[in-house]
């Protein structure tokens, strides 16, 4: 099965040998860091309708963990072009960190869209290191569709226990790994290599619900759904919340 793997994953990557010239030379990851936020504005409508009631049943909730100002301070990690925003409280105060400079545009568009929130800081870190962001400071930190493409899931995680306020939680919607009995599992092996090149980082066989496992959050809601999406190596997906 390894070699069948190793051999198709060969196979994936002669195909996209284009992609991986442009790497070599260096080109491809400037590029795919300016085009991607392009494709991820198409993606996110997509996304948003496919799973709107998955994201409502997540997210309806959140009121419960509004501090003592009386608003809740939310803090989107890997916040993208802002397509969960529609989905939060009115008066929620909201800081986006993202590592991608280029989606401060799309950003300031989704803004504009959700006149609801009162909008703080865009700032550019990736959420391994977010010193910007003062301890305890945050009653809710949101994360989809991220801890695929970061580079250390447990540093990620407890970044977020930092910036959590006791008793704040930590929200997630993200694919998964399948089974690993699966064909999709398979396929996810196969393609992996080359997803990961053209998807900014994207890993298609992360398991992430270990990671929030590992971590110390006093409270763990975690259920696994196969999201209703065209694409099968990203429909294993998890998603709750987990309290500090
Ligand atoms: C697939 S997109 C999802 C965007 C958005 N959360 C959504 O649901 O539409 C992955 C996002 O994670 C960001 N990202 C990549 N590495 C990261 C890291 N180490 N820390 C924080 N965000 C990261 C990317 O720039 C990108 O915006
Ligand atoms: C993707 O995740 C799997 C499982 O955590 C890991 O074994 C693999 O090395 C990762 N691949 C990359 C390119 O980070």
């Amino acid at each position: 099965m390894a070699l069948t793997i190793f051999i198709l994953q060969l196979a994936v990557c002669i195909l996209a040998f284009p992609f991986y010239l442009l790497n070599f030379l260096g080109l491809w990851n400037r590029f795919c860091k300016k085009l991607f936020p392009y494709f991820l504005v198409r993606f996110s409508v997509m996304y948003n309708e496919r799973m709107a009631s998955k994201k409502q049943e997540l997210f309806s909730n959140l009121q419960d963990f509004v501090g003592p100002s009386g608003k809740l301070s939310l803090l989107e990690v890997g916040c993208g072009t802002g397509a969960n925003f529609k989905f939060y409280p009115p008066g929620s105060r909201v800081t986006c960190i993202d590592p991608n400079p280029n989606f401060e545009k799309f950003l300031i568009k989704s803004i504009a869209e959700n006149r609801h929130l009162q909008f703080e800081r865009f700032v550019v870190a990736t959420g391994e290191n977010m010193h910007q962001v003062a301890d305890g400071s945050m009653d809710v930190v949101i994360c989809t569709l991220v801890l695929c493409s970061v580079q250390n899931e447990e540093q990620i995680l407890q970044e977020v226990l930092r910036v959590l306020r006791p008793g704040g939680a930590f929200y997630f919607m993200e694919h998964v790994a399948a089974e690993h009995s699966t064909w999709n599992y398979f396929w996810q092996q196969v393609l992996q290599p080359v997803w990961y090149l053209v998807f900014d980082g994207c890993n298609l066989t992360r398991e992430s619900w270990k990671a929030l496992e590992r971590v110390s959050f006093s409270k763990l809601k975690l259920q696994h759904i196969r999201a209703p999406l065209s694409v099968e190596v990203v429909c294993p997906h998890i998603y709750g919340y987990a309290v500090k």
